[in-house]
Order: C-alpha cells, then structure tokens, then sequence
C-alpha cells in the first residue's frame, strides 16, 4: 500500500529544505533519519523527556510531537546550528567547562532550552535554571554540572555574575 506523503519546505539551520514527508512523520525523525542532522535524540517519544528539543521560530519544542506536515514555512534550529561561525555558543562552552556532558544523551536538548532560557532572561538564579530546565530530564547523572553550566553561560552572555 502506497504512503500519501506531502511536499514541506521549511528552513533548518538557515538552509532551506524540501521533504517529501508522510503525513506521521515527526520532525525527529525528519531531522535524525532524512536531513541526517543525528545530534537530535529521541528518548521517550511521548513528550516527556526533552531529550530531542530543538528550536522552533527560537522558542524550545518537542521535536518528538510534531509532524512535519505543520511545519511549511517555520524556521528549526538543531543543535548543529547553534554555533556561529565555527564558534561555540556560550551555552556550549560553558557545557565543555563545566563538565556538564556526561553521557551526552539529553544534552543537545539541554543546551538548546538554556540557550532559548538565557536569551530571554538576562539575568538567572540555580532555581530559575532548575525550573527552566525542569521539562528536560537528564537521566544518568545529574543536575549540578548543568545548572553550573547555564550559570557560567549567563554571565558570558550578559556580563552578570550568578547568584
Ligand atoms: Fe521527545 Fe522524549 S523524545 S520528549
Ligand atoms: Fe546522560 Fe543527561 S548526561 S542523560
């Protein structure tokens, strides 16, 4: 039995793309599977983890619970587009510093909420991090690292010293 796909251009990481996308496909697996843009991981599939969060128009969002056939027109940044001229975001760094990697499974979601988080709030508190990154679970190590980390980052972004 034939699948109905349908045509779908949207801009990812500032490059216009063009899917052929069946009307069930997620944007996850449109990332990981046909654009090969495999930093965006998939755990839970139910939109509880967090773990394959990507920006949509800026704002964090599931990438796990929307089908690509929503997205015409919209703008994605994946965590392969957070850099900037072959520099690290701030939020990047400050993973690396921090030593806030760990296993790596939830980090690109992670990175992603903190750097959307920090744009929109100049200035951040260990509570207001935890609460900003509470949709995101990071389930083999722990929290402190990544709250020093958006921590670290904050005060690189906006001159602040955290609290
Ligand atoms: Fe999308 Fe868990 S994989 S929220
Ligand atoms: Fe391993 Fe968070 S670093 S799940």
């Amino acid at each position: 039995m034939s699948v109905d796909k349908y045509s779908v251009t949207f801009t990812i990481n500032d490059r216009v793309v063009t899917l052929d996308a069946p009307a069930r496909m997620s944007l996850a697996e449109a990332l990981r599977n046909e654009i090969g843009l495999t930093g965006t991981h998939i755990g839970c599939e139910q939109g509880v983890c967090g773990a394959c969060t990507v920006l949509l128009d800026g704002e964090p969002v599931r990438s796990c619970l929307l089908f690509m056939v929503q997205l015409e027109g919209s703008s994605i940044t994946s965590i392969e587009g957070l850099a900037q001229d072959g520099r690290q975001h701030p939020v990047q760094a400050a993973f690396r510093e921090c030593h806030a990697l760990q296993c790596g499974f939830c980090t690109p979601g992670m990175v992603l909420t903190i750097a959307a988080f920090l744009k929109r709030n100049p200035s951040v508190t260990p509570q207001t991090v935890r609460e900003a990154i509470s949709g995101n679970l990071c389930m083999c190590t722990g929290y402190q690292n990544i709250v020093r980390a958006a921590l670290r980052a904050a005060e690189t972004m906006q001159g602040t010293t955290p609290q």
